[in-house]
C-alpha cells in the first residue's frame, strides 16, 4: 500500500503541474478525492489490512490527502487570480477612444414656448393645472355658458365620442373643473392639447395647443387682466411690448376682448407678418361671466374673476417665423432641431 500511495502522490504532483484552469483542477480533485477517487478507494480498502497496520496506513493516507488538498487549494487560488486578471483585461475600456455619434434629442418648439410661458406665469404665482383631453360636455360647454343649441357645438367643430363626451375643443373646461373643486382665491394656468374637426392647412390642424389662464378673487378687475397680460408680454418678448384690447364676445366672459400684442416680428413698425398694422392677435380674454361663477358653485356676489386663452401654435409660428403649421407636426428632425435653445 505504501508503494501505491507513493505512486498516487507522484502521479498527482505530475498532473497538478499540468493543470492550467479551474475545470482541470476540478477533474483532478474528483479523480483523487471524489466518491470513487483513488485515495477514497484506498482509504476504504484499509479494512482488509491487519488491525495493527491500520493506524499507520490511515496516517499515511491522511498525510497524502492533506498534501494534495493543500497544493490543489493553492493552485485554485492562483487560477482564480489569473482568471480575474484576464477578465479585467478583457473588460477594460479605452476612455480615449472617440465615441460613436449619438444624436441628442431636443424639445419640440411648441413645448419650448409652452415652458417659457409657464415660467412667466408661475413666476407671478400661478399654479399649473391640467385636465383630461376626453372631456364631459358639462365642463367643455354647459358650465361655460355654452348651452345645447350654441353654434360652437356644431358637429363640424366638435369631435363627439358619445352624446355627452367630447374631445375638448379648448382648455377652458379646466377652468370649470377648477372652479367646481377649489375655493377662491384661484390663480391657475392650464396648458394642453385641444381638438377641432378642422381640415389640415397652413394655419389649421385638428389637434393643437392652448394655454388657459384664470384668476378669481374678491376684488379682481379688468385692469388686473390688462396688467397681467402686459407683464406677460413684456416678460416673454421684451420691454417694448404692449397689449391692445378689442371688444369681442365669448359666452363665458362678460365683457370679453380679443387681445393683440405688439408684432413680435417688427415690434410695432408694421411688416408682412402683422400686415402693416404693428399688432397681432394672440388671445381671447375677459371677466368671468357671473353666470359661470354661479354655475360652478362660486358666489358671484362675493367673487369676480378674469380669464384668458391663447393658441400656442400661433405664438410659436410668430416667434420663429414659421409660415406653415404642418411643419410643426411632420416630425422632421432636421426642422425640429433648429429650435434648440441652449
Ligand atoms: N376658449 C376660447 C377659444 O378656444 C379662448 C378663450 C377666450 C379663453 C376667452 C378664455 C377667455 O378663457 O376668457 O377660443
Amino acid at each position: 500500500m505504501e508503494e501505491q500511495l507513493r505512486q498516487i502522490q507522484e502521479e498527482a504532483d505530475r498532473q497538478l503541474a499540468g493543470v492550467t484552469d479551474q475545470a482541470g483542477l476540478d477533474a483532478l480533485r474528483l479523480k483523487l478525492l471524489g466518491k470513487k477517487g483513488e485515495l477514497t478507494l484506498l482509504r476504504r480498502s484499509m479494512g482488509s489490512l491487519p488491525a495493527e497496520e491500520r493506524p499507520r496506513a490511515g496516517q499515511m493516507i491522511n498525510a497524502v490527502c492533506n498534501d494534495i488538498t493543500e497544493k490543489m487549494d493553492a493552485l485554485g487560488a492562483k487560477i482564480k487570480k489569473q482568471e480575474q486578471a484576464k477578465k479585467l483585461e478583457r473588460e477594460s475600456i479605452d476612455v480615449t477612444e472617440p465615441r460613436k455619434h449619438t444624436p441628442i434629442g431636443c424639445q419640440h418648439p411648441v413645448s419650448l414656448v409652452q415652458d417659457q410661458i409657464l415660467k412667466v406665469f408661475t413666476g407671478m404665482g400661478f399654479d399649473v393645472v391640467e385636465g383630461p383631453e376626453v372631456e364631459l360636455d358639462l365642463f367643455n360647454f354647459e358650465l361655460l355658458n355654452l348651452p345645447k343649441n350654441h353654434p360652437a357645438r356644431d358637429a363640424q367643430d366638435t369631435f363627439y365620442i358619445e352624446d355627452n363626451i367630447v374631445l375638448r375643443t379648448h382648455t377652458s373646461p379646466v377652468q370649470a373643473r377648477t372652479m367646481t373643486s377649489r375655493k377662491p382665491p384661484i390663480r391657475i394656468v392650464c396648458p394642453g392639447r385641444v381638438y377641432r374637426a378642422d381640415e389640415v392647412d397652413a394655419t389649421h390642424s385638428p389637434v393643437f395647443h392652448q394655454m388657459e389662464g384664470l384668476v378669481i378673487d374678491e376684488d379682481v378687475t379688468m385692469s388686473d387682466l390688462k396688467g397681467t397680460l402686459d407683464a406677460f408680454a413684456r416678460e416673454l418678448y421684451g420691454e417694448d411690448m404692449r397689449t391692445r384690447f378689442r371688444p369681442s364676445f365669448f359666452p363665458f366672459t362678460e365683457p370679453s376682448a380679443e387681445v393683440d400684442l405688439t408684432c413680435v416680428n417688427c415690434h410695432g413698425k408694421g411688416c408682412r407678418v402683422c400686415k402693416g398694422t404693428g399688432w397681432i392677435e394672440v388671445l381671447g380674454a375677459g371677466m368671468v361671466n357671473p353666470k359661470v361663477l354661479d354655475m360652478c358653485g362660486i358666489d358671484s356676489k362675493k367673487y369676480r374673476g378674469f380669464a384668458f386663452g391663447m393658441g400656442l401654435e400661433r405664438l410659436v409660428m410668430l416667434r420663429y417665423g414659421i409660415t406653415d403649421m404642418r411643419a410643426l407636426y411632420e416630425g422632421d428632425v432636421r426642422f425640429l432641431s433648429q429650435f434648440r435653445e441652449d
